[in-house]
């Protein structure tokens, strides 16, 4: 991924030939007027990529913040998530979706989790979803295990696997796996939820770089080729995390961060599904 001169609209070519931005926004937990004021200020600020889930309620407003954003819907990248409950009815749950969102395709549309017994059979749906209505498909929450399952009974490879990745869970193996299989790896919780940002070594070498502890974090995300997705709703945050392209992380800054490797879960660990 060319990072280098890049900006909130500098995209990753993904397996299926889709471009993905190289930094998004997150809207878990955003919910009502906020997540919608939040995706419109993020689209206007420049950023492309927006992350929702039919899981996180905000559907409707996350549609309605592209619309008001006055941007053209072509230019966005939308994600949304297929819930561990929907996995019975795949067409009806991404018709539920597209009708909450107000639009007529999603980018994106990714397995939540990697429900045991129902994720292999629930991919083979995905595959024959609409292309028109569905642009990619992927997964999240995916394991080296589950993902090796999958390829076996895959006819198209995921082109994303959404995971938590941070530098308290940089998960090297993982990546390598997904980097090999030209899977492009997304961060969720990529500050993990905040509390990395308070972390002695972050902050040092931010004030090497005269950078918050939030732009290291996210910059360590892109130099290792993966796309984080943090979540705001506040505008002067939205600016500060898209404000990582212009500088470098040096290679000891790099290992120095990954050191902080301590495989600390902030959301769940997708193991726990068989
Ligand atoms: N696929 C999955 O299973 C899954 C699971 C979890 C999350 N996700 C997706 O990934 C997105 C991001 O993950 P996340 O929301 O869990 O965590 P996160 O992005 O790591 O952290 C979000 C938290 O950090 C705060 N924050 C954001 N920017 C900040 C900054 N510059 N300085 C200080 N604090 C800052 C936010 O508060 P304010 O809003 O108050 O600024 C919020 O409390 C989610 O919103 C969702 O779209 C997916």
């Amino acid at each position: 991924m060319d990072i280098s001169n890049g900006s909130t609209r500098a995209t990753r070519t993904l397996n299926n030939g889709a471009k993905m931005p190289l930094l998004g926004l997150g809207t878990w937990e955003a919910r009502g007027e906020e997540a919608k004021l939040a995706v419109k200020y993020a689209i206007e600020k420049g950023y492309r990529l927006i992350d929702t889930a039919s899981f996180y309620g905000n559907e409707h407003e996350v549609g309605a913040g592209i619309k008001e954003s006055k941007t053209k819907r072509k230019e966005i990248f939308l994600t949304t998530k297929l819930w561990n409950s929907e996995h019975d009815n795949v067409k009806a749950a991404l018709g539920a979706s597209l009708s909450r969102l107000g639009l007529d395709y999603v980018d994106l549309y990714l397995i939540h989790w990697p429900v045991s017994k129902k994720r292999i059979s629930t991919w083979k749906e995905f595959e024959r979803l609409d292309s028109k209505k569905v642009r990619g498909i992927g997964v999240s929450n995916f394991t080296k295990r589950h993902l090796t399952e999958l390829l076996k009974h895959a006819k198209i490879v995921p082109c994303v696997n959404q995971v938590e990745f941070h530098p308290y869970l940089y998960q090297k193996e993982l990546l390598e796996f997904c980097t090999k299989n030209e899977i492009q790896l997304e961060a969720y919780s990529p500050l993990g939820r905040g509390a990395i940002l308070r972390d002695r070594k972050i902050r040092e070498i931010g004030e090497n770089h005269s950078k918050t502890p939030a732009q290291i974090v996210l910059r360590w995300h892109l130099q290792h080729g993966v796309i984080p997705i943090p979540k705001t709703v506040r505008k002067e945050r939205l600016e500060e995390n898209a404000s990582i392209f212009d500088f470098e992380l040096s290679e000891a800054q790099m290992r120095s961060i990954d050191s902080l490797e301590r495989s600390r879960h902030f959301v769940s660990d997708p193991e726990k599904y068989a």
